[in-house]
């Protein structure tokens, strides 16, 4: 038996890089800029016209009460349009769209039907031939805005010639959300913020996205070849020198599967990580601030998953190989703490983010399967 072998030196090092550089950036984020005053100047009664786009795939049992959910905001009816599009959905959506906007005529509503289903980003882009506001709210069918004043909230801050995009944090609902969900956001969310004080975040969440529609149109709409639509489109906002920014009190309720929970969030990375690629590709120069920001974020999906990997495959190897004693009880320790909630969600997301990458060789998920909610 031996007591320590080179093996177990490399994984602690690799180890350490992969605990170590999330814990440094979370709390240096937090601790530099989430307390930090916004330093933008905001006019809280700007009330420009706006058109707010909800895509539908077979969203039958959500999309009335998600139209009620927007009927019901504070924001001036005649500032408003809404554009649904649907892309062939199978149950029925289009006609329940069609029955909500004939009970409320007082609502410009805009339903455009495409006849093959290509992604949600195809169907985003269609709407925008549409769209006639100087801001667009993209907001997904089977999400809610608790709050009323959201609207007028995410909308204020486009009164600062600095800000080019605008999304909000996310509380999961469901009759099934998991510890792991709930403690995953929550460091997700202080995340969002502080990085938004910084300069701007390079994640977006689609339950409600606010962008300005010359800039989308410079962009010519949103990318098709990838999932992370959101999140893709706020980077490159970012890259143009504007603010992409998640503001501390703009919350949307998401429903999380009660089925294939796991499935879906790998969905999600795989888009996440897609995002991230096709902006490394670009070759672009950012501020400082978003380079930190982006370069880390960037490692954090893309690399710093597999330390964690390779670390625990050389202790495995130190163990069966050499019969290492630091390795069995290293190994022992990294499953004992599997018990702690924090701990458990972390490495579950490294599983999601390694499965995710792999998947990714595999498809792109663009026009990815329903799951139940
Ligand atoms: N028109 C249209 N066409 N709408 C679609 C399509 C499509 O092909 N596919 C999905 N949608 C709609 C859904 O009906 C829903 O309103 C919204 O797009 C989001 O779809 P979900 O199935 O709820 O996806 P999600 O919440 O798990 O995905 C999240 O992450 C994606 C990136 O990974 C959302 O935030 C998405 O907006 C985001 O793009
Ligand atoms: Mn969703």
């Amino acid at each position: 038996m031996n007591t320590f072998t080179l093996l177990d030196t490399i994984a602690l090092a690799l180890a350490a890089i992969h605990f170590g550089t999330p814990l440094i950036y979370y709390h240096y984020i937090k601790n530099r800029y989430l307390n930090k005053p916004w330093d933008i100047k905001i006019n809280s009664d700007y009330k420009p016209m706006i058109t707010i786009i909800v895509p539908t795939y077979n969203e039958a049992k959500l999309i009335e009460k998600k139209l009620d959910n927007i009927y019901e905001q504070n924001y001036p009816r005649n500032r408003l349009e809404i554009i649904v599009v649907d892309s062939a959905s199978t149950d029925g959506t289009p006609k329940l769209v069609k029955k909500w906007a004939e009970k409320h005529p007082d609502i410009n509503l805009n339903l455009v039907v495409e006849d093959e289903r290509r992604g949600k980003a195809y169907a985003l882009n269609l709407a925008l031939k549409y769209a006639t506001g100087k801001i667009v709210v993209v907001t997904d069918a089977d999400s809610l805005w608790p709050d009323r004043e959201t609207l007028r909230k995410a909308v204020k801050w486009f009164s600062d010639s600095s800000i080019g995009a605008v999304s909000c944090l996310k509380k999961p609902v469901g009759s099934e959300v998991r510890g792991v969900e709930k403690s995953y956001r929550r460091y997700y969310n202080v995340l969002r913020v502080a990085e938004s004080k910084a300069f701007a975040t390079p994640i977006f969440h689609g339950e409600l996205a606010v962008f300005r529609r010359n800039l989308l149109e410079k962009l010519g709409g949103f990318p098709k070849d990838i999932g992370a639509d959101d999140s893709y489109t706020a980077t490159r906002i970012a890259l143009m020198g504007y603010r992409a920014i998640v503001p501390e009190d703009l919350w949307a309720e998401e429903l999380v599967p009660s089925k294939s929970y796991f499935w879906w969030r790998i969905r999600r990375a795989q888009h996440l990580i897609q995002s991230f690629m096709k902006v490394i590709m670009l070759k672009a120069k950012p501020s400082k601030e978003f380079k930190i920001v982006f370069g880390i974020e960037a490692f954090l999906h893309l690399l710093n998953p597999w330390f964690l990997f390779i670390a625990l495959f050389l202790l495995n190897m130190s163990l069966l190989v050499m019969n290492s004693l630091t390795a069995i009880l290293l190994i022992s320790l990294g499953l004992m703490l599997l018990s702690i909630e924090q701990y458990r969600t972390w490495i579950t997301t490294q599983l999601i983010l390694m499965v995710a990458s792999v998947r990714n060789m595999l498809s792109k998920e663009l026009a990815w399967s329903k799951v139940q909610k």
